[in-house]
């Protein structure tokens, strides 16, 4: 049985820790700390080699705070999930050969999650309540996923992207609008202020449950590039931009929630922080499927989601030992193609 559990993540860009305590027969959140590693800011993208330097130089010291926040020491801690894949492989190693190194001298039962399925447990956390059949619409900067989840553990995919990924594709049009890294907060911010004036194409909309976002990209990129006063379509361009991005994941999700006769959809992921598209979702489901969405800190990468992720996979009896490897394209268990 896990009693106390802690998490790391590092797949990515975010230096992250977290403690989970047992409530009865739940896992409840004690403590989350994320550190946004700001290096890569200048260079507009992450930069695969300063990343795992931060986390190097960052883990110890996080995870040293979450167990802190969490009133609780590593004699306590009786069990580890860690990120092992899919990520940078530089940026995974640090995570798992830290948790490595902890079990190991603490004796301590430890788990490598799937980053992916860390994701899909985020609405568990704050919605105890939440339990499958559902469809998840899964839009991170790197995966695009629209999967029907029949129980804990199981996901069948029913689309991916065949190109960019949700957040990709908001971050390059940020790039494109002069907006900085990382692009989505700033193109939801902006789209606010503008109208979608520019009726961007909606890739695929119609076809199947797969995603293709480089075509709509290429389409911001033209509107940019013929407007005569950039200052003045800016707004618009974003806002056209992110109507065209929801309405083809809404709609595609709609879909999927309308032919598994699924009563629930979950959206995760760092694009699910877009307030617009869980509105729109909700407003258009209506009454057909219950919407449940974590709150933002969840959504992005952080170790929270890795730590219940885990906690799932322990008590259901499957565990890592000391072969544990970063895979920076592990296969997500459960998976299997619709
Ligand atoms: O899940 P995540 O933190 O990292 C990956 O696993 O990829 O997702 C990061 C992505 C970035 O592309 C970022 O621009 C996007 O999530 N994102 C958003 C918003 N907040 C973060 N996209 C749209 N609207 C937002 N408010
Ligand atoms: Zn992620």
């Amino acid at each position: 049985m896990v009693d106390t559990l802690l998490a790391i993540e590092t797949s990515c860009d975010e230096t992250s820790a977290a403690v989970l305590k047992r409530d009865g027969s739940v896992p409840v959140l004690s403590s989350l700390v994320v550190l946004s590693q700001d290096v890569h800011e200048v260079f507009g993208g992450v930069v695969p080699e300063l990343a795992s330097r931060a986390h190097l130089q960052t883990l110890d010291p996080v995870v040293a705070k979450a167990l802190e926040a969490a009133h609780t020491d590593l004699d306590e801690i009786d069990s580890i999930a860690v990120t092992a894949g899919p990520g940078l492989v530089g940026s995974l190693l640090v995570g798992v050969c830290y948790a490595k190194a902890l079990a190991a001298a603490g004796e301590k039962k430890m788990i490598g999650v799937n980053h992916l399925e860390g994701h899909v447990f985020a609405p568990l956390i704050g919605d105890p309540e939440l339990a499958p059949p559902f469809v998840a619409l899964l839009v991170s900067g790197g995966h695009t996923m629209l999967l029907d989840v029949p129980k804990w553990g199981h996901y069948r995919m029913l689309g991916q992207t065949r190109d960019d990924a949700a957040g990709e594709a908001f971050d390059k049009v940020a790039a494109i609008l002069d907006l900085g890294y990382p692009g989505g907060p700033a193109v939801e911010k902006l789209a606010e202020k503008g109208e979608d004036r520019f009726h961007f194409p909606r890739p695929m909309l119609s076809e199947g449950f797969d995603f293709s976002f480089s075509g709509l990209k290429t389409a911001v990129l033209y509107a940019a590039r013929d407007s005569d006063d950039l200052d003045r379509d800016r707004a618009d361009i974003a806002c056209s931009f992110q109507c065209a991005a929801i309405d083809v994941l809404v709609s595609k999700a709609i879909r999927a929630v309308k032919e598994t006769g699924r009563e629930t959809l979950i959206i995760s992921g760092g694009v699910a922080c877009n307030e617009t598209l869980a509105l729109a979702a909700k407003d258009r489901l209506g009454n057909l499927a219950r919407v449940s969405v974590a709150p933002a800190r969840l959504n992005t990468d952080n170790a929270a989601v890795i730590g219940r992720a885990g906690w799932f996979r322990l008590e259901e009896g499957t565990g890592s030992d000391a072969f544990l490897e970063a895979d920076p394209r592990m296969p997500w268990p459960g998976l299997e193609n619709a």
